[in-house]
């Protein structure tokens, strides 16, 4: 595995590539991975001849009061990892490198941001959608791959390569589980073992939901199903609910029957001090 820390270096690379007509696939990621992300230098593999992973912890989508300082991060063990899941190249700038002293220009998908962590973290997705556009421009992906853990990033993403005509593919991979039905995610480290037993109710309760609509005859309202859901998380202990919410898949504005392709999102706190998000497709 090659490891650029530069965009120079990491171009001359991937010319050569495009001039073999080898296709490239990236996964964009902020490091400490796990089997979630190596699910997508997989998915990488399968599609494309070559797989580019990005490992650059942005701290444009990181809130003030957000844990950029602590996010977790094992250089060292990614660079295993991803060699070993048969990743080509990993990018891996710094920030200086990124963000230029002098820098002014954002992208921002307007309206699929102002809801669900849009509205819990302010900034955030513009801070996604315009790192990512940047590592759109440096690779020049064929494919890129990104996790339906953060749906809603996923959603914004499309939404942006549509709007700006990039020529690439998205795709979504689902979710990859812990044995207790916890989302993969490098934030999961920030739990002890008691906190990892409550942070469980998230997906529990999206199984609940789910198979709340797959077993009813008709469609479900929506109402009666949120109500269910509130009333299982208020009930655990070190837990408080941000949002518990059905959206149309595409749109991500909220349903008042389950019809069609429609998602359970939820975000939550687990002693305040560590969120979490999960989703659930509801067909
Ligand atoms: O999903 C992530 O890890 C990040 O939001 C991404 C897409 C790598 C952009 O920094």
């Amino acid at each position: 595995m090659i490891v650029a820390s530069t965009i120079a270096s990491c171009r001359s690379e991937l010319n050569q590539w495009r001039q073999a007509g080898l296709s490239i696939a990236l996964v964009p990621t902020m490091g400490y991975f796990h089997e979630g992300h190596l699910a997508l230098m997989r998915k990488g593999r399968e599609l494309c001849d070559r797989v580019v992973a990005s490992l650059f912890v942005n701290p444009t989508q990181f809130g003030p009061h957000e844990d950029l300082a602590v996010y977790p991060s094992d250089y060292d063990g990614d660079c295993r990892k991803a060699d070993q899941t048969g990743v080509n190249l990993l990018f891996s700038p710094k920030t200086d490198l990124m963000y230029q002293q002098a820098h002014q220009t954002t992208v921002q998908v307007h309206e699929l941001t102002k809801g669900l962590c849009g509205k819990d973290r302010p900034g955030h997705f513009q801070g996604v959608t315009t790192v990512v556009a940047k590592l759109f421009n440096i690779i020049q992906p064929d494919f890129a791959i990104f996790g339906e853990k953060d749906f809603q990033q996923l959603v914004v993403i499309r939404r942006m390569v549509a709007d700006l005509d990039f020529p690439v593919k998205i795709i979504g991979h689902p979710i990859v589980r812990e044995k207790d039905g916890l989302a993969m995610s490098s934030r999961n480290v920030y739990l002890t073992p008691e906190e990892r037993r409550s942070a469980c109710i998230l997906s529990k309760t999206m199984h609940v939901t789910r198979d709340a609509v797959l077993a009813a005859a008709d469609h479900l309202s929506v109402s009666a199903l949120l109500s269910q859901a509130k009333t299982l998380i208020s009930g655990e202990k070190n837990c408080s609910l941000e949002y518990f919410t059905i959206v149309d898949e595409h749109s991500l504005t909220p349903c008042d029957v389950v019809k069609g392709k429609c998602r359970a999102m939820g975000a939550l706190r687990v002693n305040e001090r560590i969120r979490l998000i999960d989703n659930m497709p509801l067909y």
